[in-house]
């Protein structure tokens, strides 16, 4: 089992497979997607993936979440979600997805035996999605949540990102309600953080997410306690809702402690931090079959360097200068 010097273990890896998005979320890649001109090294391909995946699985990793930029952009994307279902000892395997031709592959989803979705939708009102994204395409999200539901896809996820006079109203808040209320979706805020390159748009709309903490709290919601390769998100339930609410807060206190995760960027850093100024290459060790032990002796020895926080607080945004760039 992995562990770091702070006693934390880690049976969670996200890995991001691309950092290509096609949406323009105004908080990630306004601009949408650009090549970095300072680090053109390719994607790890689908043999790189395989291998890293299966060493994961002797290092004890029980939940991978594939993740990007988009996921889906990568045409071998299925070969990726498969290959890891089928060859590997992962027993969950989850993704994070912007879940824009989510009607299209809803079926194969299930058919590959994804274990869980994460998907993001920021408004449900249609104008103010397609204004936050680039892209109107909230129907299909919806449309592919539906399918996934008749297919009795059980973990499906809702992610929004708290947004000052977007989505940070009671009114706002009682429609995702009603979303949830039939539906046994978890609905997650995230608070906006801070990155690299978007602290003018942090500034003018950041909120603190105890304004949501305190409309469940007024609204007889009740907190949840949660399990070992659970996120860091504080759930609550209802017994009039068959969906529960969440809130991750990145800049509350004691965040990191119970932190569980690592990341591996699409071009195969290891990254120990969402937000940490380490990000080591362990991609020469994924290239033979032959260099399992070698990688595992990396990976444990990288581990020991993990800090107790990300110090996000004190506005330091390491090496991330958007979230597309380090696997959300
Ligand atoms: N702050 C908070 N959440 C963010 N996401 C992307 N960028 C940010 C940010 N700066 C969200 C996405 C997605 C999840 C992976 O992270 O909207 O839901």
């Amino acid at each position: 089992m992995l562990k770091d010097t702070f006693g934390r273990s880690f049976p969670y890896i996200r890995l991001s497979i691309t950092d290509v998005c096609n949406y323009k979320c105004s908080y990630c890649l306004p601009q949408g997607y650009k090549k970095n001109p300072g680090d053109m090294r390719s994607f790890m391909s689908f043999e790189e993936i395989s291998r890293l995946t299966k060493t994961l699985s002797e290092l004890g990793v029980c939940k991978i979440r594939l993740t990007g930029g988009e996921p889906t952009v990568r045409k071998d994307f299925f070969d990726i979600l498969k290959d890891m279902k089928q060859n590997s000892n992962i027993p969950k395997v989850t993704m994070t997805t912007n879940g824009y031709q989510l009607n299209k592959i809803a079926n194969q989803l299930h058919e590959a035996g994804l274990d869980g979705i994460n998907i993001s939708i920021d408004s449900l009102n249609r104008e103010t999605f397609k204004k936050l994204t680039g892209h109107d395409r909230l129907y299909e999200i919806l449309e592919g949540i539906k399918i996934l539901q008749t297919l009795n896809f059980k973990n499906i996820k809702v992610n929004a990102v708290l947004l000052k006079d977007i989505n940070d109203t009671p009114e706002e808040f009682e429609k995702f309600g009603n979303f949830i209320k039939n539906n046994k979706i978890d609905f997650r805020f995230i608070e906006l953080m801070q990155t690299g390159d978007n602290l003018d748009y942090f500034k003018k709309n950041h909120v603190a997410s105890k304004i949501f903490k305190d409309y469940l709290e007024k609204n007889k919601w009740v907190t949840q306690t949660h399990g070992k390769d659970a996120g860091p998100s504080l759930n609550f339930i209802h017994p009039d809702y068959k969906g529960k609410f969440g809130l991750i807060a990145p800049y509350s206190k004691n965040f990191c402690q119970t932190c569980n995760r690592l990341r591996i960027t699409s071009r195969g850093d290891l990254r120990l931090c969402l937000f940490g100024n380490t990000g080591i290459s362990i991609r020469h060790l994924l290239q033979n079959d032959n260099q399992k032990d070698e990688l595992v002796n990396l990976i444990i020895k990288q581990l020991h360097l993990k800090k107790e926080s990300h110090y996000l607080e004190l506005g330091d945004t390491g090496i991330t200068p958007n979230l597309s760039s380090t696997g959300g």
